[in-house]
């Protein structure tokens, strides 16, 4: 019986891995040689001539140099969504700014395969994550931000709002349209203007979209799209004239703008790092977790803030657990991200494949117990096997610090309490799973989990209509939902 049982699946695995290949065309987006900075309605060269190569990390070829912003191109782009807010976007009636916010939602899709494609090359992840869900959901945002521009009387009722003024908006890599979305999106809605700064691995889909507002034809400064490394974002948030910060990165530079903040008048919003844990209850249904759980850490290579990187498993369903869990593990596609068929893409960059590849020398060297897909990679770009990691203690590096790659910590539980510690014992507190058939046992867990978003019997599901943020190091502030709009507005 055993034996049968192995074959079957093994032949699963190969015929999910011989699937033919199944690639998306490049053809369909058209990537320029070179991109200039975005500053009042303009594509403008940077003052200080420089420009970096942005390249695919899924074969390490160049894709196009990107202009490198300097100071006195961020205090123009400044200069420019100030004028823009004066003399027009903060005196413009809220439903006339609903149309342009509502048209912009409507290009990104008529465009969505180019965004999709262009996403794909630059950041690694599979076109299906790019097609399905980054293009679409970065849409959504701008539609259900649009609807809310001049019904800003009824999300705070009673009170009166106004407008912040210059929002400096400093994006990561691994969402690069979406995050933008996420940011643009209920600034705008609430009357605010724009200097966005992409990361600088993934600057494309970003510039694309400033393409977009051009097309759009949103009064000159209201949106500003300026590239560059760290230095640019300093000088972003350092200008005086910048009245909020809204950034999404890492804890560590997440506290660097605390610091530059602190005694200013600038308010922020900070979604930084997380740790989230999936705990499986022996009554959940086991198959449905286990495909939760992959979805939770593999999903976009593990490059998500949210992503489900401890796993806590009930003790007598943890054997269980476990051995789906490697069965599943084995017939994920590592590969090419323009493959449709393609679960696993390519690590971001060299500098996060080798963050990765340390956590993961780190676990061995901690004494937990590591299995890896048995999957074979391309030889050139970056990428990584899905690995997970047993026998892991609390107090353990990879189970307390952020890798953000495709790397899984896994401990048994007996009881509730036992679980509602250990699931709390980070500094991080972004998000977490709980997979039971109890509701009552859903309540409990999301009443004591410090985590900005519990998701219960599902993972990673994203709404533009619902709130997202963290406790503790995983920042502060809400992005999405009504909640994002407070975050773009003085209330009085
Ligand atoms: P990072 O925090 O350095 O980069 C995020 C953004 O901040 C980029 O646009 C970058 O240019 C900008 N930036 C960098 N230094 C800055 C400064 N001093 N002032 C203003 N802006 C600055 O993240 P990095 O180095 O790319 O990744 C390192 C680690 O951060 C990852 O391994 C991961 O653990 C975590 N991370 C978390 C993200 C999240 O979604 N919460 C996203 C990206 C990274
Ligand atoms: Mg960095």
């Amino acid at each position: 019986m055993a034996t049968k049982k192995s074959n079957t699946i093994k032949l699963k695995f190969d015929s999910a891995r011989n699937l033919a290949p199944a690639p998306e065309s490049k053809s369909a987006a058209k990537i320029d040689p070179q991109y200039e900075l975005f500053i009042n309605g303009k594509f403008e060269k940077p003052s200080g001539k420089k420009y970096f190569a942005s390249i695919n990390p899924a074969t390490e070829e160049k894709l196009s140099m990107i202009a490198e912003a300097n100071d006195a191109d961020v205090n123009k782009a400044v200069k420019a969504a100030r004028a823009a807010y004066e003399n027009v976007w903060k005196k413009m009636p809220g439903a006339e700014r609903a149309k342009y916010i509502y048209r912009i939602a409507r290009m990104i899709q008529e465009r969505a395969r180019e965004f999709a494609i262009i996403e794909t090359l630059d950041g690694g992840k599979p076109i299906r994550e790019s097609r399905d869900f980054d293009v679409p959901t970065a849409a959504n945002h701008f539609f259900y931000y649009a609807g809310w521009a001049d019904k800003l009387e009824y999300a705070f009722p009673n009170r009166h709002t106004s407008p912040l003024g210059v929002a400096g908006q400093i994006i990561p890599w691994n969402f690069p349209l979406l995050m933008a979305a996420w940011k643009i999106a209920p600034a705008l809605a609430c009357g605010n203007t724009v200097v966005i700064k992409p990361a600088e691995n993934t600057s494309l889909t970003a510039l694309k979209l400033a393409e977009i507002i051009q097309e759009a034809d949103l009064p000159a400064g209201v949106v500003n799209i300026i590239t560059g490394a760290g230095a640019t974002g300093a000088a972003i948030v350092n200008h005086p004239d910048v009245n909020k910060i809204a950034f999404t990165g890492s804890t560590e530079v997440g506290k660097i703008i605390q610091r530059a903040i602190a005694g200013t008048n600038k308010k922020a919003t900070l979604e930084l790092g997380g740790k989230a844990a999936n705990i499986i209850f022996d009554d959940a249904p086991i198959d449905q977790a286990v495909e939760g759980v992959i979805n939770g850490i593999f999903f976009n290579q593990g490059h998500v803030c949210c992503a489900g990187s401890r796993l806590y498993v009930q003790e007598s369903v943890f054997k269980e657990v476990v051995r789906k869990l490697k069965d599943r593990l084995e017939s994920l596609i590592v590969g090419d991200p323009m493959d449709k068929n393609t679960d696993i893409g390519a690590i971001n960059s060299k500098e996060q494949l080798n963050i990765i590849n340390n956590y993961i020398k780190i676990g061995q060297q901690e004494g937990a117990e590591m299995y890896q897909s048995s999957a074979s990679l391309p030889k050139r770009g970056f990428y990584c096997r899905p690995t997970i990691f047993t026998n892991v203690a609390q107090s353990n590096r990879i189970a307390q610090e952020e890798i953000f790659g495709p790397v899984l910590a896994i401990q048994s539980f007996r009881t509730d309490d036992e679980v509602i510690e250990k699931a709390n014992n980070t500094p991080y507190g972004l998000s977490a799973g709980v997979w039971t058939d109890k509701g009552s046992k859903i309540f409990n867990m999301t009443t004591k989990l410090r985590a900005g978003v519990v998701w219960a019997n599902t993972f990673n599901k994203f709404d533009p209509t619902s709130p997202f943020g963290g406790y503790k190091e995983s920042g502060y502030g809400r992005e999405g939902g009504v909640h994002g709009l407070a975050a773009y507005v003085n209330i009085v």
